[in-house]
């Protein structure tokens, strides 16, 4: 059998670098506060359903379509059709345009995380628009995520999984158990959260509740369907979504109650406009001041986590673009991943200088349309194109490969046979008709709301790159070799598509 470099090397390797991709800021600093502005139990309720009804469908569609390929995003797609190969396309664009801008929030929990004992309270308006700096913090979170990336799927993704999640779980739950024993304002921090309200949440909260679910768990993008593309035999992708979905689903949920008994202990003021974007780098620093010397510690241990939560999700971005660019244009692994990075670094630079001036200070400067760059990059990504790209996953298993076959093939790919028969004919059904009729629901209210907003340059732009994408595949890639697993390979040694399918 051939050496074994290339693809995770255990089911519970590839299940942490997924849910190390997925838990993310999404997770940490979006969730808790969306929950609190949206009606809280019953906007955790129907984040659930849409996890269950949207995303685990779309996960292991995802996650079936890189496996079945062992290959890129658009050679996945081409296997099933040459004339969709460009779905592929879109769905490596959009971790490039994410990785820009998620790189400079990232950037951002770095110096926070170092800055924790300078204390943090404040520093937001001066640090955001301090240009060299921002562009220094976030080159170096950049420079984290590829020298993991560099070193490969089983050496450092997996690796690096496998030390970064458990740690990013222990940190978490001594911040949860330190936070609802802090004695008064946990119970009113606890109902502040999580009280139910469905009267806050509306059409808008399911919406946002709707959208979550997708970036939370990194769906509608190439991620899942490269790091399918890595598993072999011995791993079981039903049981490995429903995994990678609950401990997703459990890190959001807990982050709330880590954060908002300490909010209502320790500033009680700060709950209300801790129910905004604000909440990790304006407000949090404010209460973690306050705690006194111990607020320093949890600052940073806070920070910390924020950070390894972000690492792994912008290496899992980074990680789709240079997997094309080695088996396109058989380039080293080092130089794919430096090129890729280098790349997002350059378009972070104006998206860095943007945030801090207009997204954060409200003054005039670099904008897009009359919104900070990381917004429209942001809205563009979310809003827009990644229900697409989720759409055309669930599409392809639903309409072209047809659900029988997927099932039947997902049996034949791992060693653990057999699906059970109930949980097959709610997939094929739901992959079928009701997840992609979901989606084009949170389609159409997003494009519609960007357009009431008076953001029509936000759907124009997401739009125009799906036309250039279908031009540039047409033109390049249809009729050439787009590369598979294998020609990793052939550049950087290692594991072959039989031994795939062999292990
Ligand atoms: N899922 C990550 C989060 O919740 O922050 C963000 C993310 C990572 C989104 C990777 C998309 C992605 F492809």
């Amino acid at each position: 059998m051939a050496k074994k470099k290339i693809g995770f090397a255990s089911g519970i390797g590839f299940i942490l670098a997924a849910a190390g991709s997925a838990v993310g800021l999404g997770n940490l600093w979006s969730f808790p506060y969306k929950t609190a502005k949206n009606g809280g139990a019953a906007f955790v309720f129907v984040y659930i359903a849409c996890v269950l009804l949207i995303g685990f469908v779309t996960m292991l569609s995802e996650i079936h379509l890189g496996k079945r390929a062992h290959a890129n995003p658009i050679t996945s797609y081409k296997k099933i059709n040459k004339n969709v190969g460009w779905c592929g396309l879109v769905a490596i664009a959009i971790p490039f345009f994410i990785t820009c801008y998620y790189a400079v929030l990232g950037g951002y929990t770095v110096k926070y995380t170092l800055n924790s004992f300078s204390g943090n309270a404040g520093i937001l308006g001066t640090f955001s628009v301090n240009v060299g700096e921002v562009t220094l913090y976030t080159g170096i979170f950049l420079l984290l995520a590829i020298i993991v990336i560099m070193s490969g799927v089983k050496e450092g993704i997996e690796k690096m999984s496998k030390i970064l999640m458990p740690a990013l779980f222990v940190i978490l739950l001594a911040i949860v158990a330190y936070s609802l024993c802090l004695g008064e304002g946990v119970k009113e921090g606890l109902s502040f959260y999580l009280n139910p309200d469905f009267k806050s949440l509306g059409i808008q909260g399911v919406l946002s509740a709707m959208g979550q679910a997708f970036f939370s768990l990194s769906l509608g993008m190439g991620i899942m369907i490269t790091y399918g593309s890595y598993t072999g035999k011995e791993t079981n992708i039903v049981r490995s979504t429903a995994m990678i979905c609950l401990f997703d689903t459990l890190v959001a949920f807990l982050a709330g109650l880590a954060i908002f008994p300490a909010v209502a202990h320790f500033d009680p003021t700060m709950l209300e406009s801790s129910k905004g974007v604000a909440l990790i780098f304006a407000i949090l620093p404010e209460v973690f001041d306050s705690m006194g010397v111990l607020g320093s510690i949890v600052s940073f241990l806070f920070f910390a986590m924020v950070t390894i939560a972000a690492i792994t999700s912008v290496m899992s971005l980074i990680e789709v673009v240079t997997q094309f660019f080695i088996q396109k244009f058989h380039a080293p692994r080092k130089r794919s991943a430096l090129v890729a990075a280098a790349l997002c670094f350059a378009v972070s630079v104006p998206i860095g200088i943007s945030l801090g001036k207009v997204g954060i200070l409200e003054e005039s400067g670099l904008n897009l349309f009359g919104l900070d760059w990381l917004t429209f990059f942001d809205e563009v990504t979310n809003t827009v194109l990644m229900p697409v790209c989720a759409l055309f996953s669930c599409l392809a298993i639903g309409w072209f490969i047809g659900p029988k076959n997927a099932i039947k093939e997902m049996e034949e790919h791992s060693d653990k046979k057999k699906i059970n028969s109930v949980l097959a004919a709610v997939y094929s059904v739901m992959v079928k008709f009701i997840t992609p009729a979901l989606i084009l629901i949170v389609e159409v209210f997003g494009v519609k709301s960007e357009i009431d907003g008076g953001n029509a340059p936000v759907v124009i732009a997401a739009y125009g790159l799906i036309a250039v994408c279908v031009i540039l595949y047409f033109i390049f890639f249809r009729n050439a070799e787009t590369g598979t697993n294998n020609d990793e390979i052939a550049v950087d040694g290692g594991r072959t598509l039989e031994s795939f399918n062999e292990v």
